[in-house]
């Protein structure tokens, strides 16, 4: 395959992305459109709504992305999409165009896991790791550990046993009355908030590389003294709402910047790679560079915008995974789908 113009495409939950990536050059153009208002009312992602939404956008972002990047869909030289995990219809409308693109303009398809797209994104910065390093991948769906050795060869040390960072983030953010999507949110308001007025639980910090956070969760539901499912918001006074969610962040981020450095330290390693849409908050990101510096380890993060779901991060694995290129175009949509197994690149 040619070295040059792959597009990005994706779906996999509430976010439309599309980019196209030049080898050598890098990201020529790109796009996003966030679907959080369509979602807002309902207080998180209707699957059905959100893959109804990317049939509307989808087409007209790609053809403006590739105008934006001076091409044409003849210039393109493959396509690659998220194949998963996430949201099954909203997953096959990426994929469904990629497959009819790369179909009609007889280019490959190639299928991105998406949390190797974000685990990979901070290659698009000029600042980029060398091999080996840990990542710590912080999603809405996903809070791992993963000692990546090279692209495709990853081994996840430590997991969360129920909720995910951004999970959490966005639960207690709805029991504070503020809007989906609730970690941008709650992290805003935290800053008018005493981050020492509750002493909430940071659950298994002491040991081992797994996480839990749904016991800071209830420990957050009891503090704000209901059953968590209807927003709080004008029954808890502000200040008591900026204290609560200043203390939870903080809990959050002592258990993540805590097991990050006890990872490095097992795995031997000395680089840190943060990413995934929590890895844009900047608390998390503060306290992990002054830990880092402290320890004599790099920590390397995406810009903000690289942290959520964007098409760059894709067209970029895309590119690294051009060996795994589909000739006969087919969907491939797969709601879950372990990091681990994923192919080496050789
Ligand atoms: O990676 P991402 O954009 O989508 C998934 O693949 O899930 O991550 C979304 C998650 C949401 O839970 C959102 O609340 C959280 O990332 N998030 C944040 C911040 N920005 C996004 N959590 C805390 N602080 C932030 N600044
Ligand atoms: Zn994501």
């Amino acid at each position: 395959m040619r070295a040059s113009n792959i597009l990005g495409i994706e779906t996999s939950c509430d976010e439309t992305g599309v980019a196209v990536y030049e080898p050598g050059h890098g990201v020529r153009a790109q796009a996003l459109y966030s679907q959080v208002e369509l979602h807002a009312p309902f207080g998180g992602v209707v699957p059905e709504l959100a893959s109804r939404d990317h049939i509307a956008r989808l087409t007209p972002m790609v053809r403006r992305v590739v105008a934006e990047a001076g091409l044409q869909l003849a210039d393109l030289d493959a396509v690659a999409y998220t194949a998963g995990p996430g949201l099954v219809g909203a997953l096959m409308v990426g994929g469904a165009l990629a497959g009819g693109l790369a179909y009609g303009l007889g280019i490959p398809a190639i299928p991105v896991h998406h949390m190797e797209a974000h685990l990979l994104a901070v290659m698009l910065e000029e600042e980029r790791p060398h091999f080996p390093f840990l990542a710590l991948l912080v999603s809405g769906g996903h809070t791992q550990l993963v000692h990546v050795e090279a692209v495709g060869r990853y081994r996840t040390i430590g997991e969360t046993l129920d909720d995910a960072a951004g999970e959490a983030f966005d639960k207690v953010a709805r029991m504070l009355g503020l809007p989906y999507p609730g970690g941008p949110a709650l992290a805003s308001l935290a800053e008018a908030g005493d981050a020492n007025a509750f002493d909430f639980p940071r659950p298994m910090k002491n040991r081992g590389l797994d996480f839990s956070f749904s016991g800071l969760k209830t420990a957050v539901r009891l503090a704000v003294g209901g059953d968590g499912r209807a927003p709080r918001e004008g029954r808890l006074s502000d200040a008591l709402r900026a204290d609560v969610a200043a203390s939870f962040q903080a809990a959050v981020v002592e258990t993540l910047s805590t097991k990050c450095m006890r990872g490095l330290q097992a795995a031997g390693l000395e680089r840190l790679v943060v990413a995934g849409g929590v890895g844009a908050n900047r608390l998390l990101r503060e306290r992990l560079r002054s830990l880092a510096r402290a320890a004599g380890v790099r920590v390397y993060y995406p810009r903000p915008a690289l942290c959520t779901d964007n098409g760059a991060m894709v067209a970029y694995t895309g590119w690294c995974r051009r060996a795994q290129a589909e000739s006969e175009p087919r969907i491939i949509a797969r709601p879950r789908w372990p990091l681990d197994e994923l192919a080496p690149v050789s």
